[in-house]
């Protein structure tokens, strides 16, 4: 937790990071291994002639309880490693973002969608880490473990500085994970699950349905949820759906057919569905489903992701005409 100080004092602090930061850049361009890390400067610097210079100074001080030196490190590994993709700017514009789905992350909004807090609130640096570390599934964001942890924590550091809300703001609380209820009776989670999924929590208002609509009924009977009599055409497709947030199409995925980005391990499922996926339709479930049923709906989801690539799944699919 960063310390808040009156408006006043932050701007002079501001200042005096800059400065430092400046200094911090002289020492380093004339240290022992000042040639390589002077010419990453450099090139930032050269690369974003006039104006632009200024806008490097901006994005530094905001991390104001980070060292000038971490920052330095995390931008000359950014510059290395990031860029590419992420672009220079941290608006996900790289050189090679044209080419990607989903898209690069733009960091400038400072929303990201995989973290431990509600989504929506700041993300935490350990959210950021396990990300890097792990990489995305199924998107061109790869682990990225090979690289030492305080070039990974600088990186993370230098990642927040694109953004305006990580300047002033405090991060969000992690969401507590309760213990597996289900871990002597995972059928017994996966049918829980199938039944909250399709009953109380519908689900499948943007993910599709897996089960048939007397089933959907049946399952809201059993979860004291309203009983639907009409469904909707789209029931067994990914429903599409605009992020103003990320500024594009996002899919909430068909679990019998897409890699998961947070992978389908039980407790990242649980944090995943309980945080909700920042920026997007998925909303945070904490506090809507009881741990109990979150665990629940982890088991199943996860049974569902199992499916990919299988017979059954096939099945399923060629049975209920999920597309
Ligand atoms: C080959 C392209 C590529 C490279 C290189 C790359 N990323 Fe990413 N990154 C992505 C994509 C694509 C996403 C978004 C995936 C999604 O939306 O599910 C992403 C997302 C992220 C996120 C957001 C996670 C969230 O929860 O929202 C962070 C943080 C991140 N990348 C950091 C980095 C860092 C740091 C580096 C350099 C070490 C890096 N990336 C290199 C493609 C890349
Ligand atoms: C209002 C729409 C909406 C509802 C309702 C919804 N989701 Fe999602 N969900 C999404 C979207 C959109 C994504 C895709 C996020 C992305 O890939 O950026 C998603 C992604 C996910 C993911 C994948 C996360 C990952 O790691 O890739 C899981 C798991 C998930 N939802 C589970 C659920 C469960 C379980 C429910 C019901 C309790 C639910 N969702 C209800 C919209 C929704």
């Amino acid at each position: 937790m960063t310390h808040r100080t009156g408006p006043l004092s932050r701007r002079g602090q501001r200042r005096g990071q800059r400065r430092g930061l400046r200094r911090a850049e002289r020492r380093h361009a004339v240290g022992w291994h000042g040639a390589w890390i002077g010419l990453l400067v450099a090139v930032g610097l050269a690369a974003g002639c006039g104006e632009r210079t200024t806008d490097m100074d901006v994005q530094m001080f905001k991390a104001r309880t980070v060292s000038e030196q971490t920052l330095i490190r995390g931008r000359e590994a950014y510059m290395l490693y990031c860029v590419g993709c992420h672009g220079e700017n941290g608006d996900g514009n790289g050189k090679a973002a044209e080419f990607l789905d989903p898209r690069p992350r733009n960091f400038t909004t400072g929303i990201f969608k995989f973290v431990s807090t509600s989504a929506g609130d700041l993300a935490r640096d350990e959210d950021l880490l396990r990300t890097l570390e792990r990489g995305l599934h199924g998107s061109s964001m790869s682990p990225w473990n090979l690289l030492d942890i305080e070039t990974r924590k600088a990186l993370v550091a230098y990642v927040k500085t694109f953004s305006d809300f990580y300047e002033d703001g405090e991060e969000g609380d992690r969401l507590a994970i309760a213990p597996n209820p289900w871990k002597y009776d995972p059928a017994g989670g996966v049918s829980r699950g199938r039944a909250v999924y399709h009953g109380l929590a519908m689900c499948y208002k943007c993910h599709p349905a897996y089960v048939s609509h007397e089933e959907i009924q049946d399952a809201a009977r059993a979860t004291d949820a309203p009983i639907p009599r009409a469904f909707a055409e789209d029931l067994y497709a990914e429903k599409i759906k605009f992020s103003e947030t990320h500024g594009v199409d996002i899919r909430p995925p068909d679990f019998t057919r897409r890699m998961l980005r947070t992978g389908n391990d039980l407790e990242d499922l649980v944090r995943v569905i309980q945080s909700g996926v920042g920026g997007t339709a998925m909303p945070t479930w904490s506090g809507v489903l009881d741990p109990a049923d979150l665990w629940a709906m982890a088991h199943y989801v996860r049974e569902l992701n199992l499916m990919r690539g299988t017979p059954d799944g096939e099945a399923l699919r060629n049975d209920l005409g999920i597309r």
